[in-house]
């Protein structure tokens, strides 16, 4: 099955917006598999927005991201990564349609709330980055059949 790197950010973690974030990807279905809440360092957030450096939002992002507490999730299903991309809303929250993590919860590209991995792949790299394979959980939900055949 499926698995994605799920990220709130400092911002949604300063506006208790964990239980929020984790309750909207719990009721579509998906399953959380593993779960820490933690600071990024430096080296780590630059693993992580690897892609990103060298564009100028960059030394603003490293800083937004390492300053202050994260919970880093893996969450697992059907298609998880499009799943939660398009459930997480547009990079822009103003551009972010309502009913989206962004759409409804944020206002600004540097203060987004939620970070999803964009592919199977970079989900893959991703988990190895934030979490041990012995920190993630397997397990069956007896509630599973009347989610998906
Ligand atoms: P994320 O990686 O955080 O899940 O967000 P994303 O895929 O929707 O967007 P991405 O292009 O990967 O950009 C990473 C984060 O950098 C900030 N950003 N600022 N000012 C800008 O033009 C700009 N572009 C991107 C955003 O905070 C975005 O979440
Ligand atoms: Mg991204």
């Amino acid at each position: 099955m499926e698995r994605t790197l799920v990220l709130v950010k400092p911002d949604g973690v300063q506006r208790g917006l964990i239980g929020e974030t984790i309750a909207r990807l719990e009721r579509r279905g998906l399953k959380l598999v593993g779960l820490k809440l933690m600071r990024m360092t430096p080296e780590l957030s630059a693993k992580h927005y690897a892609e990103h450096q060298g564009k100028p939002f960059y030394k603003g992002l490293i800083s937004f991201i390492t300053s202050g507490p994260i919970v880093a999730m893996v969450w697992e299903g059907r298609e998880a990564v499009t799943v939660v991309r398009s459930q997480m809303g547009a990079t822009d929250p103003l551009k972010a349609l309502p009913g989206t993590i962004r759409g409804d919860l944020a206002l600004d590209i540097g203060m987004n709330v939620i970070h999803g991995s964009d592919s199977p792949a970079r989900a893959q790299t991703e988990i190895s980055i934030f979490f041990r394979p012995d920190e993630l959980v397997e397990y069956e939900r007896t509630g599973d059949r009347w989610i998906a055949e």
